[in-house]
């Protein structure tokens, strides 16, 4: 497994779902782990805090500049750096296009893709500074291939791939890699409202033959934010078991 030993990584949207996965994989490998969340995640430090693990809860809305800038002093006082950003966190507002509101297609640009402006910009200057950092940041498969009542998600998955190809041309310099990951149908909350035979029905569509799991988008994460991925920047990671293989 690809080391962190020491790093610090935020981790946005930990609370639950895929975040969680990667906080578990990221303390496995070492990390010292920042988990943001609008929501409560005391829950998730309790259980994955075993051992001489460093992990650290600040509830944090990632569209606030102002809770951003806050979280981003406190980790600096308390650890002196930041090498990963993980923009995980996001949300849906699924609704067929004619009769979506402005206030849904609002609220899923700015958690989804405004946020990666205010995250980005608050810790960029500490990896400049450091000549060493790690953003990446969650697309989805929907961005791609599209899907029915998701105009608003679709086009910030889509947006996040655009920022990410633009953003690693300009901190490339300074040794920090962007990158994301585009997850496709992973076991989660949100997963789990879905019918059995739906779900069967979708499963069948995955070449492996299974749903993914938040510890196999952990591992999809943990390799971009590994030293050992400094040569590869600006990509998306496509992790959904061949279901749509581009
Ligand atoms: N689950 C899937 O199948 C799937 C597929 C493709 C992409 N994704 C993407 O992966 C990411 C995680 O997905 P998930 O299924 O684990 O989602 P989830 O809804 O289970 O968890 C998202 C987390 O983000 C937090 N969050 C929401 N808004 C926030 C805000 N403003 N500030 C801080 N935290 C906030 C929530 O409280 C929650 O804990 C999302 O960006 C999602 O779009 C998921």
């Amino acid at each position: 497994m690809f080391r962190l030993d020491g790093q610090v990584a935020i981790i946005s949207g930990g609370a639950r779902g895929i975040g969680e996965g990667i906080c578990e994989v990221f303390l496995e490998a070492g990390a010292i782990v920042v988990l943001w969340d609008i929501n409560d995640g005391q829950a998730v430090v309790d259980n994955l805090k075993v051992g001489d693990r460093e992990i650290f809860y600040q509830r944090v809305n990632v569209a606030d500049k102002g809770s951003v800038d806050n979280a981003v002093e406190e980790v600096i006082s308390r650890y002196g750096k930041i090498d990963i950003l993980i923009n995980n966190a996001g949300v849906i507002r699924d609704r067929s296009f004619m009769k979506m509101e402005r206030q849904e297609w609002d609220t899923v640009l700015d958690v989804n893709v405004t946020s990666l402006f205010i995250t980005s910009k608050a810790v960029l200057p500490h990896m400049i500074k450091a000549k060493y950092g790690r953003i990446v940041s969650a697309s989805s498969i929907n961005a791609m291939r599209g899907a029915f009542g998701q105009t608003n998600y679709c086009a910030s998955k889509a947006a996040i791939q655009g920022f990410t190809r633009a953003l690693c041309k300009e901190v490339g310099k300074h040794g920090i890699t962007v990158n994301c990951v585009a997850p496709g149908f992973i076991k989660t909350a949100m997963t789990d409202s879905i019918p059995e035979e739906m779900l069967k029905e979708g499963i069948k569509q995955i070449p492996i033959r299974r749903i993914g799991t938040p510890r196999d988008m952990g591992c999809a994460y943990l390799y971009l934010a590994s030293k050992e991925a400094g040569f590869v920047n600006g990509i998306t990671l496509h992790a959904n078991g061949g279901e749509y293989a581009i």
